[in-house]
């Protein structure tokens, strides 16, 4: 267990040791951000967008919450990926679940844990839908891992319908949206199959994943 005298300790080592690399390295970093990518990822500390990614500060504009949700209501979410499309103009947007996500866990049990209860609430509407295709599967641990990759199809969806990615692609910007899980247990990350540059594609595709999802039990 760190201390936070040892984090500023940390700190300064990598600070130095960056500039030992890269003399103007937090100069430039200083003057402008120019990331390609917006990572929506589960706020577990597990799960760190940068390092499991091998990105540098810089190349990754990150927003992170329970269960890795963009609910229609979410002004957080939402303002995140509008700064990041229309000022930052990444190109891509990454939704990344994981496995083992205690959000999901929590909407699968229908748990009553809190504040959070009433976060998960999509995730809970999505257990239901999906009720019979889990209700296939031999055990909670093989249900719960689905219910983490169905949830990264879902937000992937809500994503490709949010106002702004919709005027980004009927303007002709250059945007793709993709649907990643980690697994916390090998440090990999997988491809859901979903890459797609415009509202048709990604309900295409993310009706394909969740065709592969529900089908193959
Ligand atoms: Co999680």
């Amino acid at each position: 267990m760190n201390t936070v005298d040892e984090l500023l300790a940390n700190n300064r080592t990598w600070a130095r040791e960056m500039l030992g690399q890269d003399p103007e390295f937090f100069s430039r970093l200083a003057a402008q951000q120019q990331p390609q990518f917006l990572w929506i990822g589960c706020s577990d500390s597990r799960v760190p967008a940068n390092q499991i990614t091998g990105l540098l500060p810089g190349n990754v504009f990150v927003h992170r919450n329970v269960a890795n949700l963009v609910p229609g209501e979410d002004l957080n979410s939402h303002s995140v990926i509008q700064y990041a499309v229309e000022a930052l103009k990444v190109r891509h947007i990454i939704v990344c679940g994981h496995y083992g996500c205690g959000g999901v866990l929590a909407a699968l049990r229908d748990e009553r844990v809190g504040l959070v209860d009433y976060w998960l609430t999509g995730v809970r509407a999505l257990r239901d839908r999906e009720q019979a295709a889990l209700d296939a599967l031999p055990d909670e641990v093989t249900q719960h891992a689905r219910l983490c990759e169905l949830n990264v199809v879902e937000q992937v969806l809500n994503l490709s319908r949010t106002l702004v990615v919709q005027r980004a692609w009927d303007a002709g910007q250059p945007l793709q949206v993709h649907g990643l899980i980690y697994d916390i247990a090998d440090g990999l990350l997988q491809d859901l199959g979903i890459r797609a540059s415009s509202e048709g594609e990604a309900s295409e595709k993310c009706a394909a994943a969740r065709g592969r999802l529900t089908r193959s039990g």
